[in-house]
C-alpha cells in the first residue's frame, strides 16, 4: 500500500510543478512558514491581533516611522496555568490546612450536601484517587420576622438598655457582640420575584419584595406610595412635591441657575428622603443621588429606595458624625425631613456644613419657609440666623423652597466677633474622621488652599485629579496626579 501511495504522490507533485498553481502553493507555503516564525518568535502575543496580514512593502515601512520599532504591540500574556498541588487555607500558625470550615452556602448547595450526608456532619469523597473532605455547619432558617434584620440597627437587646430620652439614638448603629448576632440565614420575603429593571421600576416595585404596607398606611392619603394591585406605585408627587418630583427639579433649577444638575452639581445627598423620589429623578439629569433614612417606624424606606434602583442607605442625624468624608457632596437636600436644624445650637446643620463642599448648596423645603404661623415664623428667622452665623449665603426663597451657599474660604469664618457662635472646631479635628466620632457644635475650617472649592464642570470632573488627592494618606507620596490619570487611561 505505502509504496504505490507515495509514487502517486509524487506523480501529482511533478504534475502541479508545471502549472502555475505551482508558483501559488509556494507563496502559501512561505507565507505560513513566516506566520509561524512570527508566532515563534512572539509568543507572548499569539492572538492574531499582534499579527497583520496586511502586506507592507519595505517602501512603506520606511515612510512610517511609527514602523520602526520592530516589536509588535504587546499584549500582556494570559496567565499561567497552575495546576494547584494542594488547596487550603492558612491557620492560625501560619501553616497551610485542608481541614477548615465553610460558612456559607449557596441554598442549593446545602441541599446537595445535606443530600449526599444525610445531616450535619462530615462527608468525604473520593475522586481519582484523592480524597476530598468537607466539613461543614448547618445553619437553620431563621424567623420570617427576621426577613429585614440588620445586624447594627436591629440589636434589640442593646437599644433596650439604651436611655430612650436620647430620642434618635435607638437607630444609629449598635452593633452586636461578638457571638450575639443572628446564627441563622435570614430568608427572602415570600413571593420574592426578579425586581423590575430600570427605569420602569422609578414608578413600580413589586409588593412582594418590599411587603410593607405601613408606609402606605401612613403617607397613602398624600400621593407619595400606593398599592395597586401587586406592586407599589410612586407618583413622583405628594406632599414633598406638590407638582411632581420632575416640576419642583425644574423650580430649583430656574431659581439658582448655577446648580445646574449634571453638570455643576454631580454628588447630592437627599436627608430622610422618604421613597428616594429626589434621586430617582435626579438620575434622569444625570445628578447621583445619595439617599438616606432612618430605619424607623416606616419600617426600612431604604428598602423601597433600593428596589426602585436608587443609591440609599440607612443612616440618622443623632449624636454620631454621617459616615462621609468633608466636603463630600456638592448639594445637600432635605425636603419635610422633619429635623429641627436649630435645636442644640444648629449642631445638626453644622454636620450638613462639614459634608458640604466649599461653595455647595443647601436646599430646604418646609413649612417655615412660607407658612405664616408665628411658631413657624419663628423657626424662620431662626434658620435665616443660623446659618448667617455659620457664614452660609442666603441665595433664595421662593414657594416653600429655600436655598443657601456654604461659602468659598474662610474669610468670612475669620472676620467673625471673637466669641462668635459656633466657634470654630479646634485645628487639629480633623473633618474627615468619621467613625463613631461624635457630632461637634463647632464650624469645620476650610483648608487654605482651596482644595475643595474648585472643582470642573462634570463630566470633565472625571478626567480632573481631584485635590483632595493631595492631601490624603496614602503610600505614594509623589505622582499622585500622573497615577490618578495613569489609571484614568488604562480604564479607558
Ligand atoms: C503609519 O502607521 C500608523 C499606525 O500603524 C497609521 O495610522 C498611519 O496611517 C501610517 N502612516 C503612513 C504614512 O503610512
Ligand atoms: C435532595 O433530596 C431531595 C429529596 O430526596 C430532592 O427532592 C432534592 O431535589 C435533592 N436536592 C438536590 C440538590 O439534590
Ligand atoms: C438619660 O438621659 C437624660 C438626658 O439626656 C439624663 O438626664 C439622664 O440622667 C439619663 N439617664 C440615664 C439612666 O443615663
Ligand atoms: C447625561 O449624560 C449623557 C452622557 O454624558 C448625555 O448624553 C446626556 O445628554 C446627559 N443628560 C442630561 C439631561 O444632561
Ligand atoms: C472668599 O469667598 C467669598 C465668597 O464666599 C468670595 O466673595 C471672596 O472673593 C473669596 N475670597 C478669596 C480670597 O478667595
Ligand atoms: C482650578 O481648576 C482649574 C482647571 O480645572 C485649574 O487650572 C486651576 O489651577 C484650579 N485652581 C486652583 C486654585 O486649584
Amino acid at each position: 500500500m505505502k509504496p504505490s501511495s507515495t509514487a502517486s504522490s509524487s506523480t501529482a507533485t511533478l504534475d502541479v510543478v508545471k502549472t502555475p498553481n505551482f508558483v501559488k502553493v509556494i507563496v502559501i507555503t512561505i507565507f505560513s512558514f513566516s506566520v509561524i516564525t512570527l508566532l515563534y518568535l512572539f509568543p507572548s502575543s499569539p492572538f492574531p491581533s499582534s499579527i497583520s496580514f496586511s502586506v507592507t512593502t519595505p517602501q512603506q515601512i520606511k515612510n512610517n516611522a511609527s514602523l520602526v520599532s520592530p516589536r509588535p504591540k504587546k499584549t500582556l500574556p494570559p496567565p499561567p496555568l497552575t495546576v494547584g498541588e494542594r488547596t487550603g487555607i492558612v491557620d492560625e500558625n501560619g501553616a497551610m490546612t485542608d481541614d477548615f470550615v465553610i460558612g456559607e452556602f449557596e441554598p442549593s448547595a446545602m441541599d446537595e450536601f445535606r443530600n449526599l450526608t444525610g445531616g450535619r456532619g462530615e462527608t468525604s469523597t473520593k475522586e481519582d484517587g484523592k480524597l476530598t473532605r468537607v466539613k461543614y455547619e448547618r445553619f437553620r432558617v431563621c424567623e420570617e420576622s427576621t426577613k429585614d434584620y440588620i445586624p447594627c440597627l436591629d440589636n434589640v437587646e442593646e437599644i433596650k438598655r439604651l436611655n430612650l430620652s436620647g430620642g434618635l439614638v435607638i437607630y444609629e448603629r449598635h452593633c452586636p457582640e461578638e457571638g450575639k448576632g443572628l446564627d441563622c440565614l435570614v430568608p427572602m420575603p415570600k413571593g420574592y420575584k426578579k425586581s423590575i429593571p430600570w427605569p420602569r421600576s422609578r414608578d413600580e416595585v413589586w409588593f412582594s419584595n418590599v411587603p410593607h404596607a405601613r408606609l402606605v398606611e401612613d403617607k397613602g392619603g398624600q400621593n407619595w406610595i400606593a398599592l395597586k394591585k401587586d406592586k407599589f406605585i410612586f407618583p413622583g408627587g405628594g406632599t414633598q412635591f406638590i407638582h411632581g418630583a420632575d416640576q419642583y427639579l425644574n423650580q430649583i433649577s430656574e431659581m439658582v441657575p448655577e446648580i445646574a444638575f449634571g453638570q455643576h452639581t454631580r454628588i447630592a445627598l437627599d436627608i430622610g428622603c422618604g421613597v428616594a423620589s429626589f434621586g430617582a429623578f435626579l438620575l434622569q439629569r444625570n445628578v447621583t443621588t445619595l439617599s438616606i433614612a432612618p430605619k424607623d417606624v416606616h419600617e426600612n424606606q431604604i428598602q423601597f429606595a433600593l428596589e426602585r434602583g436608587v443609591p440609599a442607605m440607612a443612616a440618622v442625624f443623632s449624636t454620631r458624625r454621617l459616615l462621609y468624608p468633608s466636603q463630600a457632596f456638592d448639594l445637600i437636600h432635605c425636603s419635610r425631613c422633619r429635623i429641627d436644624w436649630t435645636h442644640d445650637d444648629g449642631i445638626l446643620l453644622l454636620e450638613v456644613n462639614r459634608m458640604l463642599r466649599a461653595g455647595g448648596y443647601f436646599i430646604w423645603a418646609a413649612q417655615p419657609v412660607y407658612k405664616h404661623d408665628e411658631n413657624l415664623q419663628e423657626k424662620w428667622k431662626e434658620m435665616q440666623d443660623l446659618t448667617r452665623r455659620i457664614c452660609w449665603e442666603f441665595v433664595k426663597k421662593e414657594g416653600y423652597i429655600a436655598i443657601w451657599r456654604k461659602s468659598l474660604n474662610n474669610s468670612c469664618y475669620l472676620s467673625r466677633d471673637s466669641g462668635a457662635q459656633p466657634p470654630l472646631c479646634d485645628s487639629n479635628d480633623d473633618p474627615d474622621s468619621v467613625w463613631y466620632v461624635s457630632l461637634r457644635p463647632c464650624m469645620i475650617r476650610l483648608p487654605e488652599n482651596g482644595y475643595g472649592a474648585n472643582v470642573t464642570t462634570w463630566p470633565e470632573r472625571l478626567h480632573y485629579p481631584p485635590d483632595r488627592l493631595q492631601s490624603i494618606r496614602m503610600d505614594a507620596t509623589f505622582s499622585r496626579k500622573e497615577l490618578f490619570k495613569a489609571e484614568s487611561k488604562i480604564l479607558e
